[in-house]
């Protein structure tokens, strides 16, 4: 990364896949980069901070919004799982999160959301900004209520929120869909930059998703955000493979193998 950007930033999750690679390629290039996990972080740099918390302590977020300017929110079960095992950490605790940073005034939310959200949409015919919210499972339906959230609080409160619809977060692609889905790391951190930097807007949604040949995404990101995705699933293609008449969850979402989780009948009802 080049210059210090002039914001004080909080990343919750930063113990994590995503939250590491970000903290770490942001490490003094921020005044204040401040990290909360329940996970305990240790860190030596001198502009960098780490409060080890749960989103359910309300306390523990105000301490970690105090003179924070944005917020990036990572800290959530990251999967698929039974409902009941969702809500605490990615309803209620996005819930927190949201309030915590209206009571400090903090001026930006980055919200990691997910393709999963929409992700029953196909990937023949791609997701946009515009896409119906079409969640896989449970997981996208939390997903989808921090995106509802995330405009209340822009419209009722004058947050300014971008919700980043994440595809696969992985240091290569994995498989056939990945092709299309992918995100590196480095576009990774160059998303989030490019939501830190963005010129005042009060609601965005923008995949992260990489400049692949096969890409998901039908239209570019919204204009007030500047990402332009370097890397290309495509140099994976030869080891990967690529076959057209694959008709299974994999190969006909968005969303992937979650959408096949518990389901039942055809996939082609679902169009
Ligand atoms: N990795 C991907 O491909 C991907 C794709 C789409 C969306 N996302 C979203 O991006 C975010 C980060 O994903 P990741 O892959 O880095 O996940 P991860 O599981 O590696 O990291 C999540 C971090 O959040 C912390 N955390 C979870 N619940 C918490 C709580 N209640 N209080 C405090 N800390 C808590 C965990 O300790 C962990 O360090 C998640 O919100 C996930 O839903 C990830």
């Amino acid at each position: 990364m080049g210059e210090v950007l002039q914001k004080r930033l909080l990343i919750t999750g930063a113990a994590g896949r995503i939250g590491r690679t970000l903290s770490e390629a942001y490490e003094g290039h921020f005044p204040l980069l401040r990290l909360f996990d329940r996970v305990a972080i240790r860190t030596s740099h001198p502009n960098t901070q780490s409060i080890a918390g749960e989103l359910s302590d309300s306390a523990a977020l105000d301490a970690a919004m105090k003179d924070i300017d944005c917020v990036i929110h990572l800290a959530a079960v990251p999967e698929e799982r039974p409902f009941e095992e969702l809500v605490e950490p990615n309803i209620m605790g996005a819930y927190q999160l949201f309030e915590a940073a209206r009571r400090a005034k903090v001026s930006r939310i980055i919200y990691a959301s997910s393709i999963q959200a929409v992700g029953f949409h196909r990937l023949e015919t791609g997701v946009s900004q515009g896409s119906r919210i079409r969640p896989s499972g449970y997981y996208g339906v939390t997903k989808a209520f921090g995106e509802a959230l995330g405009s209340l609080y822009a419209d009722k409160f004058g947050i300014s929120v971008a919700c980043l619809r994440i595809a696969s977060f992985e240091p290569a692609p994995e498989d056939q869909r990945q092709l299309a889905t992918w995100l590196s790391p480095s576009d990774c951190v160059k998303l989030f930059r490019a939501c830190i930097e963005a010129d005042p807007f009060s609601f965005a949604i923008a995949y992260g998703v990489s400049a692949n040949t096969r890409t998901v995404v039908k239209d570019p990101p919204p204009a007030a955000i500047n990402f332009q995705p370097s890397n290309d699933a495509e140099v994976f293609l030869r080891s990967i493979g690529f076959d057209p008449e694959l008709k299974t969850a994999t190969s006909l979402f968005a969303g992937g193998a979650y959408c096949g989780l518990g389901f039942t009948g055809d996939f082609e009802r679902v169009k």
